[in-house]
């Protein structure tokens, strides 16, 4: 064959070939087979010994030429294959924007749980530290140093779960009232809000449950009065009823303070007037408090000569019921979702 014709042969091999390549393996592969040492250029070269001197240099120059036009176009092909492959990348990471959302569904706090906060909320803006406590208290704490020895009658307010003689599930926060103080070992003053799960013996009905919630509040400095206590109150009662509502203290009994007072708010369905809800009285009791007991100070370290204080203790679960008319103490605690979500 002439040798020209072997070169144009040659050169409508390795196109032809190139045109099928599709990966670039197959193209380095063909690369290699075409332009590499072993490949039909080198053989080309070798077979010029046979030419004449005259013939050969004209050959090699075409030879030559020839390899720079395959190797021109190994390099298109080789620009071909990487924006191919930069095209199927973009395809697959491609996002339709037109396809419908999938839905997050977003939790929400239980009523229990806003009251807490919205409570929290209002007495952070006064001045108050949120503080909590164990939910397995020692009997010292829960009951002794709250001014109700062991053998207090008074003890009987309160059917207790005991784990051990000494240990047992808080019955109220009040406990953290204590702890509170004796953590405080330079007797600065106090000004904490407690919330926090309590636990009595009771058997669980409508109105009923053995395990509930408080908030407890405690303020201790030299000059905290009866009337701060009650003017604090009636902003509590104003935050949770509406502003339009009243107080009225009822002298009561508590071992931990002295004076104690029950405290109720007018009727917030009647305004005060009498109705099926406050049972015509025009007032709907809504928590305990009173001037914090001497004995209570004195046994937390506290001077009863120069510190004075008040503390109150609120039921969350009856803020609820009677804030939302909730007819079933249970419901705030079997999480119906039925229910739970009424309250987003
Ligand atoms: N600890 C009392 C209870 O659970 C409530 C209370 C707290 C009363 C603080 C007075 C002062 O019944």
């Amino acid at each position: 064959m002439q040798l020209n014709q072997r070169i144009e042969q040659v050169k409508m091999d390795a196109k032809e070939r190139l045109n099928h390549v599709k990966t670039l393996q197959e193209f380095q592969e063909l690369k290699a087979d075409v332009l590499g040492k072993k490949g039909p250029f080198t053989e080309l070269l070798s077979s010029m010994k046979d030419l004449s001197a005259q013939e050969r240099p004209a050959f090699g120059q075409v030879i030559n030429q020839s390899k720079a036009e395959v190797l021109a176009w190994f390099e298109d092909k080789s620009q071909q294959l990487e924006q191919q492959l930069v095209n199927e990348a973009l395809q697959k990471e491609a996002i339709d924007v037109t396809l419908p959302g999938k839905t997050i569904r977003y939790g929400s706090r239980h009523l229990i749980r806003q009251i807490i906060e919205e409570v929290e909320d209002l007495f952070i803006g006064m001045g108050y530290e949120v503080k909590e406590g164990p939910e397995v208290e020692i009997d010292h704490y829960n009951f002794e140093m709250l001014n109700l020895p062991k053998s207090h009658p008074a003890r009987d307010m309160q059917d207790s779960f005991y784990i051990t003689e000494e240990l047992l599930l808080r019955t109220h926060t009040s406990p953290v009232q204590v702890r509170t103080m004796l953590e405080n070992t330079l007797q600065q003053p106090v000004r904490i809000i407690c919330p926090g799960k309590v636990y009595r013996r009771d058997d669980d009905d409508q109105t009923h449950s053995h395990q509930f919630t408080q908030i407890e509040g405690l303020v201790v400095d030299s000059t905290a009065t009866f009337s701060d206590l009650k003017g604090t109150l009636l902003v509590l009662a104003k935050q949770l009823f509406g502003e339009e509502r009243q107080i009225r203290l009822r002298p009561s009994y508590f071992p931990f303070t002295e004076p104690s007072v029950e405290v109720d708010v007018s009727c917030y369905k009647c305004g005060g007037m009498g109705c099926s809800m406050c049972k015509q009285t025009g007032w709907i009791e809504i928590l305990g408090a009173g001037m914090v007991n001497n004995n209570v100070l004195a046994a937390a370290g506290y001077d009863p000569q120069k510190f004075q204080g008040f503390a109150f203790g609120v039921g969350v679960e009856r803020l609820a019921i009677l804030k939302y008319g909730i007819d079933d103490i249970r419901n705030l605690y079997t999480n119906d979702l039925r229910f739970n979500r009424q309250f987003k």
